[in-house]
């Protein structure tokens, strides 16, 4: 219990570490004023046609956010379930950057894909929290995401740490970051610390804790939030919950909305990819279902939400990383309503060894 620092469970305290987490990940490697991202871990990193992340579990969620930016930065990448990876049918080269999401090192499933890559001539990368780990010793780089030891075996501020590495690491890849990011992950640890402090995530739970299933909504950005929101909440609560891609409600998910089946929907930013979230929101509303609208207030769906769980104004990234704070306090708050063993959840391991 000493470890807990007067939590009540680990998982409580490290979801409290992210400010200082994600700030020992910057530590160093971003110029305020050039906003030039120093990675010299990656320095020796040869010339990259396409970049492929595989990871498991709450780190593939990470790798699925870190290739969207990829992308954006004009590098062809892909986020593969470490699972299903296969280099066969994926082709690798030398050109190839196989970076290996892992906070463990030690995930069987993505140290296979890893080991795979590598034989068929893919240079590799670990994007991980544990030094000397297998990952770490058999990548040819590591990118280290320096998130200090996570007991809980729900993943919670190593993924902010992930989400703040690849981004990291998307603009090593892809140019320099603009005034705009740096001043986007400079602020982030800030307005992780106000929804600590002001999150009504708890209020939220005790509300909706006895529903039927749970159902989580993202574009963009906010899609893997959205799959993370869920993961945290079926692997902490034991309860039904579902992420989806907000556009691909209507091509069936739709089928499972009651009164009974609150939607949390991450709504950030006011451009078209937010605009088109509120229209699936007011469907779901239309159809009796409870709106959780987790909001940085810039468009109007407060509205159609029967309760908003604020983020702070900042970039599609920095939107990205608060509103899952509060989605691991609202599965945190769910967990604690039912008496679940929140650090331990049944069945589930910390790092799996076995494929
Ligand atoms: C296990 C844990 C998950 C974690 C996954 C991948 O299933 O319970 O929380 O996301 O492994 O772990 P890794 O260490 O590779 O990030």
């Amino acid at each position: 219990d000493a470890g807990k620092s007067g939590y009540d469970h680990y998982m409580l305290k490290e979801i409290h570490e992210q400010p200082t987490a994600l700030r020992q990940c910057l530590r160093g490697r971003v110029d305020e004023l050039s906003g030039i991202v120093t990675l010299e871990e990656l320095d020796s990193v040869g010339s990259v046609s396409d970049v492929q992340l595989v990871a498991c579990g709450t780190s593939y969620h990470a790798a699925v956010f870190g290739a969207s930016l990829l992308c954006d930065r004009g590098v062809r990448a892909t986020a593969m379930l470490a699972s299903e990876y296969s280099s066969e049918r994926v082709p690798v080269d030398s050109s190839t950057l196989v970076v290996g999401v892992t906070q463990s090192g030690e995930t069987a499933d993505t140290m296979r894909a890893l080991r795979e890559a590598n034989k068929a001539g893919g240079e590799t990368v670990a994007v991980t929290n544990t030094v000397g780990s297998s990952a770490a010793r058999e990548c040819d780089h590591a990118l280290y995401i320096r998130a200090g030891p996570e007991i809980g075996v729900a993943a919670t501020k190593t993924f902010a740490s992930q989400q703040v590495a690849l981004t990291l690491l998307a603009c090593h890849l892809g140019g320099e970051a603009t005034h705009e990011l740096v001043r986007t992950l400079r602020d982030v640890p800030d307005q992780i610390q106000t929804i600590l402090d002001t999150s009504r995530a708890t209020s939220i739970a005790q509300t909706y804790v006895d529903s039927d299933a749970f159902f989580f909504i993202g574009r963009g950005s906010q899609y893997p939030v959205a799959l993370e929101g869920a993961l945290k909440l079926k692997e902490i609560s034991y309860e039904h919950a579902e992420g989806f891609a907000a556009g691909e409600l209507k091509h069936g998910p739709l089928a499972l909305v009651t009164e009974d089946t609150p939607v949390f929907a991450m709504v950030t930013g006011d451009d078209e990819q937010a605009r088109k979230t509120v229209s699936n929101v007011k469907e779901v509303n239309a159809r009796g279902a409870p709106v959780v609208a987790v909001t940085d207030g810039q468009t109007n769906v407060d509205r159609y939400a029967d309760h908003v769980l604020e983020v702070p104004p900042s970039t599609e990234i920095g939107t990205a990383i608060t509103a899952n704070v509060q989605l691991q306090l609202l599965a945190y708050w769910i967990a604690h309503e039912l008496g679940r063993s929140i650090d331990k959840p049944r069945h589930l391991a910390k790092s799996v060894t076995v494929e």
